[in-house]
Formats: structure tokens, C-alpha cells, sequence
């Protein structure tokens, strides 16, 4: 066994004198704890360097993805104008034919037919697909009293009639037009700004209208 590796008990037994024994020990300890001078700033410079490489590194990496997506889409379809006006004009229908459900359907049933004697149907009315402004009209304020429909008298009884539906006019327009293209319906389509100049045109009109003044307003729709 080498001197170096002696316990404190040992060299205590083999007779050390004091200061012998604090000689033996700083040198113990030195050879436990290796001397770290110097040492420490090699690690930290290279914690420094290693963390500007990091941060240079993501700054790089950020700028030059090179269109790099975690999710890319499933494929990259160029639409032309036209599918893409078909694709605008599929989803106003479609939104259009939700609000139907919602507000319309409950009287004038999904089908467009209504009910007998009620309800009139929307499906190939001329309140309907004649001038868009009549049945933009007929949901701003709603509509009372007798109408013909399809050769059918509605609104005998004072009871049915039909209130103003609150919706705002891009959802008019959808509903309109959705109601002007269903069911065999074939007319144009209805812009959420023309929608707003007829709201601003029935800003007088405080109660539902009645048939006769849509008649009226609108004579040539009704005409034959
Ligand atoms: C609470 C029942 C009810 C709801 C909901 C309702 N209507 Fe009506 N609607 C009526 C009645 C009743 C009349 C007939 C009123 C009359 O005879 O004066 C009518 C008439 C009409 C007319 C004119 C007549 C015709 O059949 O073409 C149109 C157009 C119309 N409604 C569209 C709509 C649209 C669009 C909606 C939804 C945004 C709607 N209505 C919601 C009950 C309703």
C-alpha cells in the first residue's frame, strides 16, 4: 500500500507528529479536489459559444425555412376564375340554405312548398323570383293580408302572417339567393349591397307591408 493512500487512523498510528498530519492532509485533498483553476473558463467559454452558435443557428433557420411546413396543405390546386366563382357562389348557397333551415323552414317547409291553406310556397313564386327587392322587402319588414301565391289566396285570417326576420343583409342575400335557386327556382342571384340600398329604401316603413303595396311598388313583376 503506498503512503498516499494511508487513512488518517493509520498515519495517526504510525506516530505523525501535527504538522505532518495537516502536510498529509492538504495534499490528501489536493489530490481528491484536482486543482479547477484555470479549468472553470474552458467549460464556460464553450457554454458561451455554443450558445451563440444556437441562438445564430435558429435566427438562420427561422429566415430560410425554405417554405417549410409542419402541416402543408394536402395538395396545391390553382383554381381558375371560374371554379373559383363557382366555389363563391356554392358556399353563399349553402350558407344561404342553413339560414332557410333556421328562419324560413318552420312555415314555408325545406321542401318550398309550404303548407296548404297557411303557408304559401316559395317554390316557383313570383314573390320570390320576380324583382329580388319584393322578397328582400318581405323578410326586412315582413308581409300581412291577402296575397295570391301560385292561384292560391294566403293570409285570409288575419292570424298567419309573416313577421320581419332579423338578419343581417349579407345573410339576406345568401337566404335570398338560396330561396331564388332551390327547388326548381331559376333566378339571379342577390348581392348583400343590394340588399343594404333596399334596407335603406324601407327605412319609412314601419309595419309589414301588405301584398297590395309589394303590387304597387313592384307592378311589372306581377303582371300576366
Ligand atoms: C312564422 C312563419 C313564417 C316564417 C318563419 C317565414 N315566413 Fe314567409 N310567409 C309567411 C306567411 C304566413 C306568408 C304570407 C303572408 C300573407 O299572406 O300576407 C309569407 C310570405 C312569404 C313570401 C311571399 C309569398 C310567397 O310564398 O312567395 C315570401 C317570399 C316569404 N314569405 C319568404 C320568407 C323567407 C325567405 C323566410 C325566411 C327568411 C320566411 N318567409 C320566413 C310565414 C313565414
Amino acid at each position: 500500500m503506498s503512503k498516499e493512500n494511508q487513512t488518517s487512523e493509520e498515519i495517526r498510528s504510525s506516530g505523525m507528529k501535527d504538522d505532518e498530519l495537516v502536510n498529509k492532509h492538504v495534499r490528501l485533498n489536493q489530490i481528491k479536489h484536482e486543482p479547477t483553476k484555470g479549468f472553470l473558463q474552458a467549460p464556460l467559454i464553450f457554454v458561451f459559444v455554443f450558445g451563440c452558435l444556437i441562438f445564430v443557428c435558429s435566427i438562420q433557420l427561422a429566415h430560410t425555412t425554405n417554405d417549410f411546413q409542419l402541416h402543408p396543405p394536402k395538395e396545391i390546386v390553382e383554381l381558375t376564375p371560374e371554379e373559383k366563382e363557382a366555389l363563391r357562389l356554392d358556399r353563399k348557397i349553402s350558407s344561404g340554405e342553413k339560414i332557410f333551415a333556421v328562419r324560413c323552414a318552420s312555415c314555408h317547409q325545406g321542401n318550398g312548398l309550404g303548407i296548404a291553406g297557411q303557408y304559401p310556397p316559395l317554390a316557383g313564386s313570383k314573390w320570390a323570383t320576380a324583382n329580388p327587392e319584393i322578397i328582400t322587402n318581405i323578410i326586412l319588414k315582413g308581409l300581412k293580408g291577402e296575397i295570391v301565391v301560385k292561384g292560391e289566396t294566403y293570409g285570409t285570417s288575419a292570424a298567419v302572417n309573416m313577421a320581419a326576420v332579423a338578419i343581417n343583409d349579407r345573410e339576406i342575400a345568401n337566404v335570398v339567393t338560396y330561396v331564388r335557386q332551390a327547388w326548381g327556382n331559376d333566378a339571379n342571384e342577390v348581392f348583400e349591397d343590394e340588399v343594404a340600398s333596399t334596407r335603406a329604401g324601407s327605412v319609412e316603413q314601419q309595419d309589414q307591408w301588405t301584398g297590395d303595396q309589394l303590387i304597387s311598388m313592384y307592378p311589372d313583376s306581377f303582371s300576366n
